[in-house]
């Protein structure tokens, strides 16, 4: 492997060379003067005194050779629809929306929130602002009223775009009763709602605020808007994500140097060719959705699939299915859903014509090996991991074989991509760990690549506090995963080394859960700890001491207590929170110093040694979840 071994040492010894090559791939309204000025570290900042536009490169730049070709494929099993839209449609769909936007009053600069299902409308709205200039915030839609609350007040926006429900296994889930609740709980009022009404669930419009989408779209089918040409540090998007404490951060992505990484990650990495059709089975809620549901195959010129509902409904085959319909040549998911399909028939993998579908792409949590298997035999197809976060914005670890073929190795998301300078430290002494097979925390020295984040929204105190470190002479980012590299240079990732937990591929923050479960008038103290689990990779499990341990006399007290902690969770932050259990103790482990062990917590429940416990406090307490368990 030298092709690729030299393309990434230059990416770090030449980096600007490399970078101004990769750069071509975009289109560039005005050239830029610098490629990366790394004065102000830990801050970079990609193709300075260039401008460009994210939707130019994503949708406009494309008309000229294929105007016609499919771009969004739109497919709910929940509400049984399809429709296709061609470049030119998008464009026009787009800019209609765009018009809407200015017509509410948003200008550049300016935020736009975006809580919505998986439909057409929450892609052209991404779009839209972009082309504007305006900063979209997308909030999953599973989150509700605490969590979105949360982000409307950081993200200040001039306009939140909804919509009245979203659907899933078949069950309408209303939308607008959490925005409205959000939007009450939140001390940032939003000027306007711009609410898609798909007849799902009627809901009430507050008067001077809510303004329905198709009769101001009506308004507007003619009228262009052309976009607005950008620095190439004029932040595009800011999307949320949990960390170790529990307020989400903003991360706050730019321009130019996205565009970029997007583009070069399509050809090295996925290697999309334009007119074909990329199928990522996400949400644009999450990092997954921004960069491969909309930006980087639209930017490559593929068409997308955005799908909403189950990968089993009407069955498991329905993924499959959709490769054949429009011949997907790449499908990316994530492990989770792997390992739901594979609780059913495997015939429904080669019951479809796979012949277009050249690999598949898993991210966002650690792929176990009968999971990768299993797939990959059932396919036929070569399977790819990939590790990378919100942070980052693209993959850090995987293998290019656009640069150069390389085998996967099971367990591993593969090597460092170009751009990633990539280090283990010693968690201990802080130092660089050169050795192959010794576990470190995996961090990256600065600067990081185009594509990855600029800051914290209107936080730079946290980005660096947050994420940076000094080891001798230098500065790097911690991505707050323990790793180990081999003599080959394959990391393994060995988990998070914070209070961040993988939930089914979703990230989560245990003190999130925590001050939620917290909010409950019967609970004293809580922990909430991630623990193994064989479908979702990880599910949060709570420990919980009530105020009056009078008030759970019984098994059945205790079950109705539980089911009301789970429903404020489920109110305050959504479901997909919710912890699979709550368990009563009478007291928490914790240190002399009264920090909470949640670690030891965690090894208890996945029957693992509990380790060093000498500052243990309570040993009972721990001996309470063991015995519980
Ligand atoms: O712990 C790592 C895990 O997910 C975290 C990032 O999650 P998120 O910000 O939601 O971004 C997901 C982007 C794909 C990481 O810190 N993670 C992500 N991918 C992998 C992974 N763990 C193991 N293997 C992976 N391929």
């Amino acid at each position: 492997m030298t092709r690729f071994a030299d393309f990434h040492k230059r990416s770090i010894s030449d980096r600007d060379g490399f970078w101004a090559e990769q750069a071509a791939l975009i289109d560039w309204h005005k050239p830029f003067e610098q490629v990366c000025d790394y004065s102000h570290p830990p801050f970079a900042k990609w193709f300075v005194g260039g401008q460009t536009n994210l939707c130019h490169n994503a949708v406009d730049r494309h008309l000229a050779t294929r105007a016609d070709q499919n771009a969004l494929i739109f497919v709910s099993t929940e509400t049984e629809q399809e429709r296709v839209y061609s470049f030119r449609e998008l464009h026009a769909e787009v800019q209609r929306m765009a018009a809407c936007l200015l017509d509410l009053g948003v200008k550049k600069g300016d935020r736009v929130l975006v809580y919505m299902p998986m439909i057409p409308e929450a892609a052209f709205a991404m779009l839209a602002c972009t082309r504007i200039g305006a900063i979209h915030s997308v909030v999953f839609g599973g989150f509700a009223s605490g969590s979105l609350a949360s982000r409307i007040e950081d993200a200040t926006p001039t306009v939140v775009v909804s919509a009245d429900a979203g659907s899933r296994g078949g069950k309408v889930v209303a939308y607008k009763p959490l925005l409205d609740e959000a939007l009450r709980l939140s001390s940032h009022k939003p000027g306007k709602v711009l609410m898609v009404d798909r007849g799902l669930s009627p809901f009430q419009r507050v008067a001077d605020r809510d303004v329905d989408y198709a009769p101001l779209r009506e308004k507007h089918l003619k009228t262009e808007v052309p976009c607005v040409w950008v620095d190439s540090t004029h932040p595009s998007y800011t999307l949320y994500t949990s960390g170790t404490t529990g307020k989400p951060k903003g991360v706050q992505r730019d321009t130019g140097g996205y565009a970029v990484a997007l583009a070069a990650s399509m050809k090295h990495i996925f290697q999309g060719q334009a007119g074909e059709t990329y199928f990522s089975a996400s949400d644009i809620g999450w990092v997954v959705g921004h960069s491969y549901i909309i930006y980087g195959p639209l930017i490559a010129g593929m068409a997308t699939i955005m799908y909403e509902g189950l990968p089993i409904r009407p069955d498991a085959g329905i993924w499959w299915s959709l490769v054949e319909k429009y011949k997907v040549s790449l499908m990316f998911t994530a492990p989770t859903a792997v390992r739901v399909l594979k609780k059913h028939d495997a015939a429904l993998l080669t019951k479809y014509d796979l012949s277009s579908l050249r690999t598949l792409f898993l991210a966002g949590e650690p792929l176990d090996e009968p999971t990768a298997q299993w797939i990959a035999q059932g396919l036929g197809k070569p399977v790819i991991d990939n590790y990378w976060q919100t942070e980052t914005g693209w993959p850090i670890l995987t293998i290019a074989n656009g640069v150069e073929k390389a085998p996967t190795k099971f367990g591993s998301p593969g090597f460092a991509m170009y751009g990633y300078d990539v280090k283990l430290l010693d968690d201990a002494t802080g130092k660089e760990l050169t050795e192959p097979n010794q576990k470190g925390v995996l961090v990256i020295e600065g600067p990081l690549p185009p594509g990855c984040m600029q800051t914290v929204w209107r936080d730079d105190e946290r980005f660096i506090n947050t994420y940076w470190k000094t080891i001798p002479g230098r500065l790097v980012y911690s991505t707050f995963d323990w790793g180990i590299r081999d003599a080959d240079g394959y990391y393994f990732i060995l988990g998070r080394t914070d209070d961040v937990i993988n939930v089914a591929g979703h990230r989560l923050g245990t003190r999130e859960i925590e001050e939620s479960i917290s909010s409950h008038p019967a609970v004293a103290e809580v922990a909430v700890v991630g623990v193994a689990d064989q479908l979702k990779g990880q599910v949060a499990m709570a420990f919980v001491v009530v105020k009056d341990a009078g008030s759970i006399p019984d098994d059945a007290a205790k079950l109705k207590l539980e089911g009301d902690i789970m429903k404020t969770v489920d109110g305050q932050l959504g479901a997909v929170a919710r912890p699979a259990r709550v368990r009563f103790v009478t007291a928490l482990p914790k240190t002399r110093s009264g920090k909470l062990l949640r670690r030891a917590i965690q090894a208890v429940c996945e029957q693992r040694d509990p380790g060093d416990l000498t500052t243990i406090e309570d040993p009972s307490a721990l001996q309470q979840i063991r015995d519980l368990l």
